[in-house]
């Protein structure tokens, strides 16, 4: 077994799943199979704390996260979903607009 290039992990806490984490967990592993990229799986995580951040809580959920690189995804919804797989999957590009940091 190779290593993945990418790991997705889809918190699907209390607070993320309120707002559907668990049908981008199922769609972007859905679209990274379709698409055939190679080396990249997709999990789901408990909560991960980010929407607590700011102290208005699920203000940045849902909550994507992919390692090995560190990258904070917030406020993720189903239509991010072929951009992420298209620029981050496929080629390793980080999507600012959602980014929240970068370890
Ligand atoms: S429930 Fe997702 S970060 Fe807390």
């Amino acid at each position: 077994m190779r290593p993945y290039r990418f790991h997705f992990f889809v918190c699907e806490g209390k607070r993320c799943a309120a707002r559907g984490s668990e049908g981008i967990r199922e769609l972007l592993k859905k679209r990274v199979k379709e698409e055939g990229v190679k080396d990249v799986k997709v999990s789901k995580s408990g909560c991960l704390k980010m929407c607590k951040e700011t102290g208005t809580e699920g203000e940045y959920s849902p909550a994507v996260v992919v390692y090995p690189q560190g990258v904070w995804y917030r406020n993720v919804k189903e239509s991010d979903v072929d951009e992420l797989v298209e620029r981050h999957a496929k080629k390793g590009e980080i999507v600012e607009r959602l980014l929240y940091f970068k370890l």
